[in-house]
């Protein structure tokens, strides 16, 4: 292994995720632990060279306060006891935070800053081969940044012993599913399953118009085609996952309730009994995608704004047609090549277009026209929790108003919500 560790034990305080970051921010590595690891477990991480027991308003768990065991207070490396309430305040000046973390961590504990993207790379290129041996791992390959990121990682590793599997449910982007086939088959030579599904999904969905059973239908169905793709290869025994660390911090720890509920393997079937291989589980977005460059994937899968997993069904809004789909993904693909051509791409959080079910009067050529409106939203956020709207210029709205109403069929109206979350949320459904 490449890089050294500082270790923090977690005893309740809601910061370790930020504590964490910050040490790798100094370059050096840093995972977060449950306070009850054992001296077994601590001695099996390897370049452990300092720990922090960072507590806080959780330590009382039950009414009892939690405490590290005495094994982990005598272990051979420095010991930094980083505790909101005790005799030791953590400073809440960055800059001082910074200075008092630095004498630690490489002053008292001489670490080496070698927490950098190839020796990221290199240590899960081993660990994952360790792992799986010769034997083969399956992947379900949507084309988000988690997903991307974990095949590009694994095909370094194991390559022909990955089997990807691209289920296109017809709710994607413009480009997606070509984009996939391009990056994964053609250039890194990957065994990638395509499966068009488009008809599948969309005729599970025709007619339901509410917006949680149209994304029960569409979650159910993605594991179902998957499952069925799983079944047809013969000896996989793991599966690949995107996993990041948020998705583990906001499933909860020891001393914090979960933030939401995180299914990663929606529900497949027992008899599918998979081991997980998890390369990116200790990496934070931004980490996720400075791998996925270090990798080689294009800028455009590696930089892409959020996208929700029912896609577009959720912006085609009521029961989804396939008109009005086509109408979602027009006038999307037109947002989105205007606001890469006027700077805002990578500088706003997220932006799509909505296309409602009910039509308007309009006129077009001289005559009477009765077609749909697409809804325009670009917005801004921290932790999508709340929102605020991009200030888009007038003279942009316009131009691409103009364009939806000239090149997308069925559609004579443009409008731009202003809508903050509060109290509308981001997304329509
Ligand atoms: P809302 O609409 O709740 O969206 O303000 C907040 C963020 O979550 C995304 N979103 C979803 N993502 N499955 C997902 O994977 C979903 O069902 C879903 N619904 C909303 C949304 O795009 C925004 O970034």
């Amino acid at each position: 292994m490449k890089q050294d560790m500082i270790l923090v034990l977690d005893l309740g305080s809601e910061e370790n995720p930020r504590l964490a970051r910050e040490i790798r921010a100094l370059g050096v590595y840093s995972e977060i632990h449950p306070h009850d690891i054992t001296l077994e477990e601590l001695k099996a991480l390897p370049n452990v060279k300092g720990i922090i027991l960072n507590g806080g308003p959780n330590r009382v768990v039950d009414g009892v306060e939690i405490d590290v065991s005495k094994d982990i207070y005598n272990y051979d490396v420095p010991v930094l006891l980083a505790d909101h309430k005790g005799d030791k305040p953590w400073p809440a000046d960055p800059a001082e935070r910074k200075e008092a973390l630095s004498n630690f961590v490489f002053g008292l504990c001489g670490a080496q800053a070698n927490w950098n993207m190839d020796n990221f790379i290199a240590d899960q290129v081993e660990l994952i081969r360790e792992q799986v041996g010769d034997k083969k791992v399956l992947l379900a390959l949507s084309g988000g940044v988690d997903s991307s990121v974990v095949a590009a990682l694994l095909i370094k590793a194991i390559g022909k012993q990955l089997t990807c599997v691209h289920v296109n449910h017809g709710l994607l982007r413009k480009g997606e599913p070509e984009q996939v086939v391009e990056v994964f088959r053609h250039q890194m030579d990957a065994n990638l399953i395509y499966v068009d599904a488009v008809d599948r999904f969309l005729d599970k969905l025709a007619g339901v118009a509410d917006p949680e059973q149209k994304r029960k239908i569409i979650g159910a169905e993605f594991i179902r085609v998957f499952e069925e793709e799983a079944r047809k290869l013969d000896g996989i025994e793991f599966l690949g996952q995107g996993t990041i660390y948020p998705d583990i911090i906001e499933s909860g720890t020891k001393t914090v309730k979960a933030v939401k509920s995180h299914h990663n393997v929606g529900g497949l079937p027992e008899d599918l009994d998979f081991q997980l291989v998890e390369p990116l589980k200790m990496l934070f977005k931004d980490e996720v995608r400075a791998c996925g460059k270090a990798l080689g994937l294009p800028d455009g899968m590696v930089y892409r704004q959020p996208f929700p997993g029912p896609g577009l069904g959720v912006r085609c809004l009521g029961a989804i047609t396939r008109d009005r789909l086509e109408a979602v993904r027009e006038s999307d693909a037109i947002l989105r090549e205007e606001f890469a051509k006027n700077g805002l791409e990578g500088k706003v959080w997220q932006y799509f277009t909505v296309v409602p079910d009910f039509k308007s009067v309009g006129v077009k050529d001289g005559k009477r026209t009765f077609d749909w409106p697409v809804i325009l939203r670009a917005v801004n956020t921290v932790d999508a929790m709340t929102a605020t709207v991009e200030d888009v210029p007038f003279a942009l709205l316009q131009k691409i108003t103009a364009r939806i109403t000239a090149e997308v069929k069925g559609v004579n109206r443009v409008l731009y919500d202003l809508t903050p979350k509060p109290c509308g949320t981001i997304e329509w459904e």
